[in-house]
């Protein structure tokens, strides 16, 4: 505990269950001194379990669908009068895609659920930012954060439709992030966390393989759901005021990693036992 966020007001996207990335925020903003006001859809309040997580961090929950323009204005409003003014750091956590879901490949792609893809997991930021900015709901020197993945910028297969999602929502960041900035001194950044085991995870073709992969491959190994937590409090907190407009890998380094000597090793070894040509799909 170092009461970072001690005096700060925040709200914060997509708290489904214990597993979500935004529940361990939650639950670390308020360890740091932060007060905070929760959301997600009316569907995942009732299968979700966030009213444990508002009784524990002393919290109010306001729901709101992020595509919904008029649902996002009543958030804030209701935000603001709860904490009698303006706040001071935002977390959005929120995706989803039905062509994942549907087990549809990226060249077979639905396009009406690539277009919801886009809107749940991108084009919603631009509207929290949008209608947190028309309402001056922010504090100067406040913080904005979208959770990003390296597939935005690598392929990895399985990503499928989301991957074009997460590019546009690191641009979105760029582009409000320089007017944000310029007119009101407020952050916007994403961070590209590693493979995580939660509901959003799990959905993802091949989660445990490439877990593993990506742990072996990362100097650090893999960044868990706490750690993410703890780098997501540096963000919000006075100690980065002038990072902006970035997208931060939080991965253990694998982003950077090409080769490592371990899988190199393990690919010259299976050379010699190839894999059948009809297995390698
Ligand atoms: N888990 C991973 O491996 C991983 C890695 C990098 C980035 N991320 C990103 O982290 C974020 C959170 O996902 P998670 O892994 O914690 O899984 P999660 O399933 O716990 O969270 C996803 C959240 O999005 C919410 N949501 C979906 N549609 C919504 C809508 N229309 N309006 C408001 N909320 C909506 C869901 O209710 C849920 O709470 C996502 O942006 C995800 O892409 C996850």
């Amino acid at each position: 505990m170092y009461n970072l966020l001690k005096g700060k007001k925040g709200l914060i996207f997509g708290a489904l269950n214990d597993k979500s990335l935004a529940w361990k925020v939650a639950e670390r903003a308020f360890e740091e001194g932060a007060e905070l006001v929760l959301t997600n859809t009316p569907v995942s309040l009732r299968f979700g379990t966030i009213d444990e997580l508002a009784a524990k961090t002393n919290s109010i929950v306001v729901p709101a669908d992020a595509t919904n323009e008029k649902d996002l204005e009543q958030l804030i409003q209701k935000t603001m009068e709860h904490f009698g003014g303006k706040f001071d750091f935002i977390l959005h956590s929120v995706a989803m895609s039905m062509n994942v879901r549907k087990g549809l490949k990226y060249d077979e792609v639905n396009y009406a659920y690539l277009q919801k893809t886009i809107d749940i997991s991108a084009v919603s930021f631009h509207k929290v930012l949008q209608t947190a900015k028309k309402l001056d709901a922010i504090n100067e020197w406040g913080s904005v954060i979208a959770l990003s993945y390296v597939a935005a910028q690598r392929t990895l297969y399985g990503y499928n439709d989301m991957a074009d999602a997460k590019a546009m929502l690191e641009s979105i960041a760029r582009s409000f992030g320089y007017i944000y900035g310029r007119e009101k001194k407020i952050r916007v950044n994403t961070i590209s966390q590693s493979p995580t085991l939660t509901t959003a995870g799990s959905g993802v073709k091949g989660i445990d393989g490439l877990m593993d992969f990506t742990d072996r491959m990362s100097p650090l190994g893999n960044a868990s759901a706490d750690e993410f937590a703890d780098y997501c409090i540096t963000l919000f907190s006075d100690l980065t005021k002038k990072v902006t407009m970035q997208n931060l890998f939080h991965d253990g380094g694998f982003s950077s990693m090409g080769m490592s000597l371990r899988a190199m090793n393990q690919y010259n070894q299976s050379l010699d036992n190839p894999i059948p040509a009809e297995d390698l799909i």
